[in-house]
């Protein structure tokens, strides 16, 4: 191919320059040339990734979800109202295994990655997003602090009221309530203990992407989803070319669906087998994931999904102290001196929240698009548990992530 598009190889020289190794990127596809930034220099992933394994070392949970670009964007805001030991901790947290893309510091990629993603809502997918510190009884926060962690992070300030935990929570519900679009979010697991000074960020997201070719509702089908309990579900599918893989190695497939207008996409991870995702969480890492998406090549593919949500209320205090933010719940030790002016050993951290939902369904944007040439499909069947993603295209960033252990459904017996 490459003596005949002498013209093509030319002009894209400066893009490869920038891209990466000349001889690698020629190989690629025209398709290749525009893919988002690797996982591995995004703080997202590599917060998200960590967040993740910790929740999914214990064995009980079920259906896990997060919105990593959210905790670390809200999580990099507070960093930012922090000095000492505590803001040094919350740096290491949005720390990346190789250096950050062009340079750039943390918290400038998830403000950038914030600013892209809120402006593909109503293109690629509808969300709900909100992200918020609630406060009790402290010192008055600064009101610079507030302005910029609303400009860069969205991140609102709250004030709890007088009440008890009681009405803490209550408070927290519905706000979690309205920042879900109205979605009745799972109730927390523990009960919050905000003393006076008590600092705690609450993210809350509902997801819904549009498909950029959608499955349609007549080949919708009931199936047997063998998760945690067998039930029977909903499954929806579609072949068409996808961006897939497969790692012989691991008995892994991942398929790559773009969404609608491009803004961004759904990458699943599925095993071969039946089986609980203990063995592929266990794998994952910002390296393995970097080179499995760098590795996928557009497949014919024919496709079972589901139709499932994933929710989950997350409470991630002992999960971020395991991953080295310790000083931050400390009422002596925390220095959240940026947050409020007068507040070295006033304010200290209580709860690090988040309400998340994601809805996969059949639905797609609107347009034409032309035919595929299906040839020697593969088979992605997703009658089992799976890894789901969803990455900002332009960014990289990781919006979400979550495992489907069980689909919700009519049980099925097993039959002997
Ligand atoms: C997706 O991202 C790539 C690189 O980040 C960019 O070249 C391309 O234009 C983006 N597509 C859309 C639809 O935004
Ligand atoms: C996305 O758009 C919907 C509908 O316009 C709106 O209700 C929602 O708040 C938007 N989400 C964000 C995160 O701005
Ligand atoms: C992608 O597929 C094409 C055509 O099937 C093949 O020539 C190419 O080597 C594949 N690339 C990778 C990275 O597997
Ligand atoms: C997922 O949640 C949405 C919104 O609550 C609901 O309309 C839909 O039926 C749910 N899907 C499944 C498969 O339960």
């Amino acid at each position: 191919m490459l003596p005949r598009l002498p013209v093509c190889i030319l002009i894209s020289l400066p893009v490869l320059l920038v891209h990466g190794s000349t001889a690698d990127s020629s190989k690629k596809s025209p398709a290749a040339a525009a893919r988002p930034p690797a996982p591995l220099g995004d703080p997202s992933w590599a917060l998200g990734l960590r967040l993740y394994q910790a929740l999914r070392s214990d064995p009980s949970s079920v259906n896990t979800l997060l919105s990593p670009l959210l905790v670390a964007s809200s999580l990099g805001a507070l960093g930012e109202g922090s000095a000492g030991a505590t803001a040094s901790q919350v740096q290491d947290l949005l720390n990346t295994p190789s250096p950050a893309k062009a340079g750039a510091h943390a918290v400038e990629l998830l403000s950038g990655a914030l600013k892209s993603f809120t402006e593909a809502n109503g293109t690629s997918f509808h969300v709900h997003a909100s992200s918020a510190l609630f406060s009790k009884q402290a010192p008055p926060v600064s009101q610079a602090f507030v302005k910029e962690s609303q400009a860069r992070f969205r991140l609102q300030h709250q004030p709890l009221g007088k009440g008890d935990s009681k009405a803490d929570l209550k408070q927290l519900h519905g706000w979690a309530k309205a920042g879900l679009g109205g979605l009745e979010g799972q109730p927390l697991a523990a009960n919050i203990q905000a003393k006076a000074g008590a600092l705690i960020l609450a993210n809350a997201l509902s997801f819904k992407g549009l498909w950029e070719r959608e499955f349609s509702e007549e080949s919708t089908d009931h199936r047997n989803f063998l998760g945690k309990k067998y039930t029977k579900v909903m499954m929806m599918h579609r072949t068409g070319l996808y961006r897939h893989h497969e790692d012989m190695e691991n008995m892994v497939q991942v398929l790559e669906l773009p969404l609608w207008g491009g803004k961004a996409s759904v990458v699943l991870l599925l095993p071969f087998h039946v089986e609980s995702l203990a063995r592929v969480d266990k794998l994952l890492s910002v390296e393995l994931l970097s080179k499995w998406l760098e590795k996928t090549n557009i497949t014919s593919v024919i496709i079972s999904l589901p139709k499932a949500n994933i929710t989950s209320t997350l409470n991630l205090q002992k999960q971020l102290s395991a991953l080295g933010l310790t000083d931050a719940w400390d009422q002596k030790m925390a220095d959240f001196s940026g947050v409020s002016e007068k507040s070295k050993g006033k304010l200290h951290l209580a709860g690090v929240l988040q309400w998340a939902s994601l809805e996969l369904a059949a639905q797609a944007g609107n347009g034409d698009l032309e035919e595929e040439n299906i040839e020697k499909p593969k088979m992605f069947y997703a009658d089992h548990p799976f890894i789901i993603f969803v990455r900002d295209n332009t960014t990289g960033a990781l919006l979400l992530m979550g495992a489907l252990d069980h689909a919700e459904g009519e049980a099925l017996h097993d039959e002997l």
